[in-house]
């Protein structure tokens, strides 16, 4: 099959031209001007004029069915990957989770079962580490030469996903030997807890208590603590789901001493705030951790997505419906699982929200949620750009079509959306995966399990911090 996109601006991390793009089979095979597309011959040809042709969007954190707070989060491999493809994106990483005594060989099979076959775009996995231990270590290694080359540990969640800072180093000396990378989640969990039924006692069971229990500081001093066992062990760190001033300070800090230090955010911490969180129990729907904060943080984040201390956005999209999920949290805040849904949202609104709102350019749009990720997580040039020999993960994006996004007509499998109501700028036309139409004008044309596990390389954190 050959398609032939003609007359769009194509936009990529290092400039924007006018241009046809030629795709055989998965793959893109030629780039040029050839406006009436006289001197190839295709299967189909469609129409991007007045559109950007840019690269399929990556999310690199999502939890497809994590299991949390006695349930689990609502969208499978299918709903998720298709939900994601109307948004523009198509690949995430998702996070297969070793539970505690298990291997990380079992998590990881888990996973496999949950996405294999289920997918409509493309998928990796990091593995969530849990359990550090002799055995657990070893396996780090084999899981880098099979395609999963970084490992989350938390300073948070203790008595679940916890490990104290022993476990953080060994894990992170480990690495220093495979080439993988470790992300972290840095809040100091053990603080908040105390801080979290200091709360509760004081008559604060609602959601706002959340959010005032896990104070900004603790995830300053948190993402100050991992840098520096990184700085020990002579890592690569990748702070995941930044939300605050404090921790960006830290990764800043870092970067400019010439530490291989990464971070991202998400799209939550740039555009909604602790007010969210404080209408009675509604606010149960913007229960994640770290909490969104109070909004002087949106500059900040924005400042660091500009200067590159923040590489990229992702969504860390953990979604659990309101009815039936998040309830479970009713008079004790600590019970309402964490995490929200997005991964359908994120492309628009750092369109609307950076681009047109005039805080980023497109370039700079295109490489947070494509290329960076790529890059960071072992898949450029395959995918996060577009060249001759990419995979053709395209998306034909009108950055002038308006929309308001809503839970009635959003693809997500959950019951609300944290935007509602919200209209944005920009949205995608038609999305591409591996040369399938997948998406195209709303209506869904792709098929479950055409998505594929991505194995992805060690990416050179040195070379690219
Ligand atoms: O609230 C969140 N972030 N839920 C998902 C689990 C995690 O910590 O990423
Ligand atoms: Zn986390
Ligand atoms: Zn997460």
């Amino acid at each position: 099959m050959r398609t032939l996109i003609t007359n769009g601006t194509i936009v990529t991390a290092d400039g924007s031209y006018v241009a046809d793009v030629l795709i055989d089979g998965e793959t893109i095979a030629q780039i040029g001007r050839d406006p009436a597309g006289a001197s190839v011959t295709a299967d189909q040809t469609l129409d991007a004029t007045g559109k950007y042709v840019i690269p399929g969007g990556i999310d690199v954190h999502t939890h497809m069915e994590l299991p949390f707070g006695g349930t689990f989060a609502k969208d499978t491999f299918e709903t998720g990957t298709r939900a994601a493809a109307f948004g523009g994106t198509t690949t995430i990483v998702d996070f297969a989770v070793q539970g505690r005594g298990q291997s990380l060989r079992e998590g990881l099979d888990a996973w496999h079962a949950k996405a294999e076959g289920n997918a409509v775009a493309d998928y990796g996995f990091h593995m969530i580490m849990s359990d550090v231990n002799d055995s657990t270590l070893a396996e780090m290694d084999a899981l880098v030469t099979e395609g999963v080359p970084d490992f989350k540990l938390f300073t948070a969640y203790p008595g679940v996903f916890y490990s104290d800072d022993g476990a953080i180093l060994r894990a992170m000396q480990q690495t220093a030997g495979n080439g993988g990378l470790i992300m972290m989640h840095a809040e100091n969990g053990m603080a908040i807890d105390v801080v979290a039924a200091q709360t509760m006692a004081a008559g604060t069971t609602d959601p706002i208590g959340h959010g005032l229990a896990r104070k900004a500081v603790f995830e300053g001093e948190a993402t100050n603590r991992v840098i520096r066992l990184a700085e020990a062990a002579g890592v690569p760190v990748y702070i995941v789901h930044l939300s605050a001033r404090e921790a960006l300070d830290e990764v800043r800090a870092a970067r400019d001493r010439g530490s291989p230090v990464f971070a991202e955010t998400c799209p939550q911490y740039l555009f909604l705030s602790l007010d969210d969180l404080g209408n009675g129990f509604e606010g149960a729907k913007f229960v994640c951790s770290p909490p969104l904060r109070t909004k002087d943080h949106w500059d900040d984040l924005w400042g660091g997505l500009l200067k590159d201390d923040l590489q990229l956005v992702a969504t860390d999209h953990c979604p659990f419906d309101f009815h039936g999920q998040k309830d479970l949290g009713r008079g004790d805040f600590r019970k309402v699982p964490n995490g929200l849904p997005g991964v359908e949202d994120r492309i628009d609104l750092l369109h609307d929200g950076g681009v047109v709102a005039g805080r980023i350019s497109k370039e700079r749009w295109v490489e947070i949620v494509s290329t960076a990720p790529a890059k960071l997580f072992g898949m450029f040039p395959r995918k996060g750009t577009i060249a001759v020999g990419s995979d053709a993960d395209l998306v034909i994006y009108d950055p002038d079509r308006r929309r308001t996004i809503s839970a009635a007509s959003h693809h997500m499998d959950v019951d609300y959306s944290c935007y509602e109501g919200r209209t944005v700028q920009g949205a995608s036309d038609v999305v591409m995966s591996r040369g399938s139409v997948i998406v195209r004008d709303g209506e869904f044309t792709g098929r479950k399990g055409h998505g594929q596990f991505v194995r992805r390389a060690r990416a050179d954190h040195a070379r690219l911090s």
